[in-house]
């Protein structure tokens, strides 16, 4: 690489040639000159010895000053060069990214291609032309080392660089002001006029990232690609799919298209590794330089194939870039991209009485630099609202409240992030919903209904929220909010089965006194609380508040102890969580929470479980299908002649949890028989049980819990040992077993899963299903199951119905998510009254109770 900035080679100056009109006799080394004499130079006679010695002793003194001065400035000479050089010239790296567009070239292919003459030749004048702007400008050119020209792209000709400079400390806040600047069009000016052949329209400079910089400069791993008319092009990581993409890559793909156009990519597989567990990473630019503000997306982990990962370029080039470090290879990505005409308007007007519209390429990711404006106009005697059946508008590190960025906006109002089904409303016939986005980050965007509505009567047959919204008229005064302010609760006259809140809320009688506020006023736990001064224990007990955390059970549920702030020794007790050195802390659920909890940090080994690897995307509001590798450890028990009967969750490479039930013997068929049963894991779909991310196994044996009772359900869990261990993968995970004293506490939403029915007397699910249900406390699950609930059983649902496990989906997993995202098995589906029905809610099996027999029997 040429170094433009090095001065040319210096000549060396003769230290003998004479200044110029100087007299070149004083300092002359020219012998003859020693021989004449020098004005004011006294030989003194040697026998004067006045005068000869008495000089004698101011000699010796003034040369011992004259050293020591001489010292003291040398050093501090050296003092102020190393200060000068070290400390106050120390330099610092800076590069920048960035490109600029040339008027008045025309684009020949060759410049797709860096090494051609062609490329070659552009590129020195461009980067002639670059170095000349910097030099402009001192407090940028004294301090360039190095450009390099790395890509063109049509239109007319946009040039990619970067440049590396090396800048004092002291000068780097001037350097960074005057290249933030550098695009000011007087050094456009300047340069037109001094090099006509080269005309620069528009010059940006960023500063780039030293890590993604060393991707732009390595070429071992860069492709270019053009779009072909009428063609999908694809394009892999290396290796794909057949092994690993390469550690420690930088790889870059820079995808071209024919000038007014623009291209629409899509990944079609994506599995690197997890975005929390490494620094793998791929990224989309719409641009050709791998400069932030132009940054589309940041990818990791998996996704699974409905994930829609289709970005749209604003114009013909897009970058993606693949970064991998040394450790969690994965298959990497297979990708597609096409051509399409640029300027695919948005926006418009809108008339009739209703009608759909989205933002451009839902649901592929909407392009960045883009605002579409929707005029919507419905009959003169109607009012018109909007329905936002999906939005997604989420920004890295912009709060949904802000919306600076990427937004739609409705009569001054702006909306971004990510939220649920939400209504807009209008006091007229017109609406008008404009859509900004920026130059960098993209969603998927929204998609919209327009519906006009009578003034009078804005949901016939329904009843109206005030922000619009409309809802069945069964919900209002169901104790559910449903209107956005919970309009629908207000007002209403509450039943014999409800109880009146302080706000005027009707709630059921269950919910009284059951832990949680669901008054919203906290009335409904008021009539239980305890006097002042006092604490309530979990069981109901009122204790002593300064007996909270005090080391002592006095609650005698351990409810007392369970959330301190510091974490104790404390002496053993059933609350307590023991470590393995036997010593018990006083915090509640330590295991697997990242902290260090027990002296022996015991509390975090173990903790390979619990965690999914894949990118959750659950934004299908109020769906019931699970999500491919969204609950890994989940299991379908199969058995011969019959397929799916039970569920069951995976804890280790070899053992899984069920319920013991599932092996009664009925019809005279033998259940317990293993030679019946084959596990299938990372299964989604029944249909697609030979997809090639299930392992299916055969059952070397089945161990009931020695306690279960056929007749009460207590203790109603097994144990299956697999004939041979299934490997791990994104959608098959092992699920953390919770310690003894592991609590779930009341009112807590936990997840259960499986392929049962879905609704009473229905037939099982083809699709794995997912339902988020709260923990009832034990003493309300003793009412409303008499005489049925043993300590080992736990109530879960939702007491108003609608939502709870049935037939088929027994022995699965009851999800519990904790702290740090774990997952644990809190339960395991046994029995239920019905399916979904009012107050009875389903009973699972507490796994805490079980945890040290499922430990002992299986070694996990
Ligand atoms: N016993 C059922 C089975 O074998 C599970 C029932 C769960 N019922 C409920 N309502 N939660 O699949």
């Amino acid at each position: 690489m040429k170094d433009y900035n090095k001065p040319p080679n210096e000549k060396k100056m003769n230290i003998y040639n004479p200044p110029p009109g100087s007299k070149g006799l004083k300092y002359s080394n020219k012998t003859e000159d020693m021989n004449g004499l020098e004005e004011g130079v006294v030989f003194l006679p040697t026998n004067n010895t006045k005068d000869v010695e008495k000089p004698c002793g101011p000699k010796r003194w003034v040369f011992v000053v004259a050293i020591l001065s001489i010292s003291l400035l040398l050093s501090l000479l050296v003092g102020f060069l190393v200060w000068h050089f070290k400390y106050r010239n120390a330099s610092v790296q800076k590069l920048y990214n960035g490109h600029l567009r040339l008027v008045g070239q025309k684009f020949v292919d060759a410049y797709e291609n860096s090494s051609t003459p062609e490329f070659a030749a552009l590129a020195r004048k461009v980067k002639g032309t670059l170095i000349d702007i910097y030099n402009k400008n001192q407090d940028i050119g004294s301090f360039h080392k190095e450009t390099e020209i790395v890509a063109f792209s049509e239109g007319s000709v946009i040039a990619y660089y970067w440049s590396d400079f090396s800048v004092p400390k002291y000068k780097v806040n001037v350097f960074e002001k005057a290249m933030a600047n550098i695009e000011a069009p007087h050094y456009m000016e300047i340069h037109k006029a001094r090099n006509p052949e080269i005309r620069i329209e528009s010059l940006v400079a960023f500063p780039s990232d030293p890590d993604i910089m060393k991707a732009s400069r390595d070429n071992s791993c860069h492709y270019a690609l053009h779009a072909q008319e009428g063609v999908v092009t694809s394009f892999t990581t290396p290796g794909f799919p057949n092994s690993p993409y390469p550690s420690n890559a930088r790889c870059l793909w820079a995808l071209r298209a024919d000038a007014d156009s623009v291209i629409s990519l899509t990944f079609t597989t994506f599995d690197v590794e997890q975005c929390t567990l490494g620094n793998d990473f791929v990224k989309v630019y719409d641009s050709l330089s791998p400069v932030e503000a132009h940054a589309l997306v940041k990818l990791c982990g998996s996704f699974n194939p409905s994930y829609n990962l289709t970005f749209v370029s604003s114009q013909n080039v897009l970058l993606v870039m693949l970064i991998t470090d040394a450790k969690g290879r994965h298959p990497g990505f297979k990708a597609e991209f096409f051509q399409m005409p640029k300027n695919r308007p948005c926006g418009g007007v809108l008339t009739g009485t209703s009608g759909n519209f989205t933002t451009p390429y839902y649901p592929g990711h909407y392009p960045p630099g883009i605002d579409c404006v929707w005029n919507i106009k419905v009959p003169k005697d109607k009012n018109v609202k909007i329905r936002f059946k999906e939005f997604f508008i989420v920004e890295p590190g912009i709060p949904s409240d802000s919306c600076t960025k990427d937004y739609v906006e409705i009569n001054k109002e702006k909306y971004c992030g990510l939220r649920n089904t939400f209504v807009v409303s209008s006091k007229t016939n017109e609406i008008t919903v404009r859509f900004h986005s920026d130059l960098s980050f993209v969603d998927t965007g929204f998609w919209a209904e327009f519906l006009s509505y009578d003034s009078s009567d804005p949901c016939p047959g329904r009843f109206t929220c005030s922000s619009g919204r409309c809802i069945d008229k069964s919900r209002r005064c169901d104790g559910w909010l449903d209107c956005p302010g919970g309009g629908d609760e207000k007002d209403c006259n509450c039943t014999e089965k409800q109880i009146r809140c302080n706000n005027g809320w009707c709630k059921p009688k269950y919910w009284l006194c059951d832990g949680v506020d669901d008054c919203g006023d906290n009335s409904d736990e008021l009539q239980c609380q305890c006097p002042a001064g006092n604490f309530k224990c979990n069981n109901g007990k009122c204790i002593l508040e300064a007996q909270k955390c005090n080391g002592r059970d006095d609650c005698g549920d351990g409810s007392d102890e369970g959330s301190c702030d510091s974490v104790v020794t404390v002496p053993c007790q059933e609350y307590t969580y023991k470590c393995r050195n036997n010593l018990c802390v006083n915090k509640r659920n330590p295991e697997c929470d990242g902290k260090k909890d027990c002296s022996d940090n015991s509390d975090e080994d173990n903790c390979n479980c619990g965690q999914r690897l894949y990118n959750k995307k659950s934004r299908i509001v109020g769906g019931q299908t699970a999500e491919v590798g969204e609950w890994p450890w989940q299991v379908s028990l199969h058995v011969k002649g019959e397929g799916h009967v039970c569920g069951a969750s995976l804890i280790s490479e070899k053992w899984l949890v069920t319920a013991a039930h599932c092996f009664r013997e009925e019809n005279y068929v033998r259940y317990f028989d293993p030679k019946l049963w084959t596990a299938y894991m990372g299964l989604h779909d029944q249909t697609d049980r030979t997809n090639s991310n299930v392992q299916m196994r055969s059952i070397k044996s089945i161990i009931r819990h020695p306690f279960y009772n056929d007749y009460t359900y207590d203790y109603d869990a097994a144990l299956m040992e697999l004939s041979s261990p299934v490997s791990y993968t994104k959608d098959i995970q092992p699920i953390c077993l919770p310690d003894v004293s592991h609590e779930f506490p009341t009112g807590k939403a936990i997840w259960v899963t499986g392929w049962g029915a879905t609704q009473e007397d229905g037939i099982g699910a083809t699709v794995l299903q997912k339902a988020e249900i709260r923990v009832i406390n034990q003493s309300m699950c003793n009412t409303l199951l008499p005489n049925q609930i043993t300590p080992r059983m736990m109530c879960v649902g939702i007491l108003t119905g609608g939502i709870d496990a049935c037939q088929g989906d027994s022995g699965g997993p009851l999800t519990s998510i904790e702290s740090n995202d774990r997952m644990f098995l809190a339960g395991i589906v046994s029995f239920g009254t019905g399916c979904a029905r009012r107050n009875k809610p389903g009973i699972y099996t507490r796994v805490s109770k079980i945890t040290n027999w499922i430990r002992e029997t299986t070694g996990v």
